[in-house]
């Protein structure tokens, strides 16, 4: 049987760029290649067009307004313009932030900046599948709280908060609701007016769109959230994100999120089907393996679990031709630091550092699946065999 090798299982890190989007985009690195800002004449025209066409296509799918999407470099971006343009814009109603232990690093080192330069962050705990309580966000809020900010789902273990909820709470107390939604947009059904949400971060490169681009959705109604710019310049995205922008990222963002709106949900099942059956195949093999995460809150297409007692850094080693998934985030990977998600579900670091994450994407098949599945018993079997 011809398989491709390494077989890609890394999607919560990245993602292929979609043929259609890219397709989508070509034109506009060349034969249309006008400044959106330059409106004046046609080619700026043509390009002010294809931005306004692909804001539209963002909204669309997250059910916001057109001119509530701002085009960023991506969620990194998003989130430290909706943390740091908050904190700013209502300094004068508080200086309180509730955000979890388990954000990505975009979101905590963030609000740990705001700390230093004398805000007050409360950092929630989680529970042993990475949910944080919506009870103890009520509890948390004070009359000086100015924003809370919940990831949708989390990008190593892929547990689903209760977003919705923790919305309603913070329209109950007057408090802006912000959520890193990277991971979810364009994978679950994701609805800013329905779920409560003033302002959420997505990524171009987590939805088959580009590297570099992403958006950030800013409320403009009940209530209308106002940030501060923590960049300046050219006054582009109505001054929220200077800079001028990047068209065919943006095209490419747009048709990636249209494609997703109508595509995610025949994958999901699909994906539910294969993670389940590959954590089963495991656990036949492997009885102490254990799932990371929520068994039934949790993206359809991520699987992160523990080989107690496997070094998932040798694991990755021996796989390196074959198969490639991730020991942890992306963004950490360099570091011997053990994952803080799964510390905060209560993983020893011995076990943390047994942690792979497997991440299927739209290029997988049934037969791939199957293989991986091989692939790691095999090299499981190796590591245990030189012990
Ligand atoms: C939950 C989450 N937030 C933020 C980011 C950063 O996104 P970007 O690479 O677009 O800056 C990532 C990417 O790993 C993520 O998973």
């Amino acid at each position: 049987m011809e398989i491709k090798r390494p077989m890609y299982m890394d999607s919560h890190a990245t993602t292929p760029v979609d043929p259609r989007v890219l397709e989508a985009m070509l034109p506009y690195f060349s034969e249309t290649f006008g400044n959106a800002g330059s409106i004046d004449h046609a080619y700026g025209a043509v390009a002010a067009e294809a931005v306004k066409k692909a804001r539209e296509q963002c909204a669309h799918t997250l059910n916001a307004n057109s001119e509530e999407i701002y085009f960023t470099s991506g969620a990194t971006e998003s989130d430290n313009i909706a943390i740091l343009g908050v904190a700013d814009q209502y300094a004068s109603k508080g200086d309180h932030i509730i955000t979890c232990v388990t954000e990505h690093k975009a979101v905590l080192d963030t609000c740990k900046h705001l700390q230093k330069i004398g805000k007050s962050v409360t950092f929630l705990p989680v529970d042993q599948y990475g949910l944080v309580d919506p009870g103890a966000v009520e509890d948390a809020i004070t009359d000086k709280t100015v924003l809370i900010s919940i990831m949708t789902a989390n990008n190593e273990i892929g547990t689903i908060a209760p977003i919705k909820e923790i919305g309603k709470i913070a329209h109950k107390h007057g408090v802006i609701f912000h959520t890193d939604a990277a991971q979810a947009v364009g994978h679950i059904p994701m609805d800013v007016k329905n779920m409560n949400i003033d302002l959420l971060s997505f990524s171009g490169h987590k939805i088959y769109g580009p590297k570099g681009i992403g958006g950030l959705y800013v409320r403009s109604s009940n209530p209308r959230v106002k940030l501060s710019p923590i960049m300046f310049g050219g006054g582009q995205e109505k001054g929220i994100r200077s800079g001028t922008l990047n068209v065919p990222g943006i095209v490419g963002l747009g048709k990636a999120l249209e494609i997703a709106g109508k595509e995610m949900g025949k994958a999901e099942k699909q994906y539910r089907q294969w993670t389940t059956q590959m954590f089963d195949a495991f656990k036949d093999e492997y009885p102490s393996v254990m799932l990371n995460g929520h068994p039934t809150k949790r993206l359809a297409h991520n699987l992160n679990v523990c080989f107690p007692g496997i070094e998932s850094k040798a694991l990755l080693h021996l796989l390196r031709d074959d198969l490639s998934i991730s020991a942890g985030s992306a963004c950490t990977t360099t570091s011997v630091e053990p994952s803080h998600v799964l510390l905060a579900i209560g993983r020893t670091v011995e076990e943390s550092h047994s942690a792979v994450r497997f991440g299927l994407g739209k290029n997988n098949t049934e037969k791939d699946f199957v293989i991986a599945i091989e692939f790691i018993k095999k090299a499981i079997n190796c590591i245990l065999k030189f012990k």
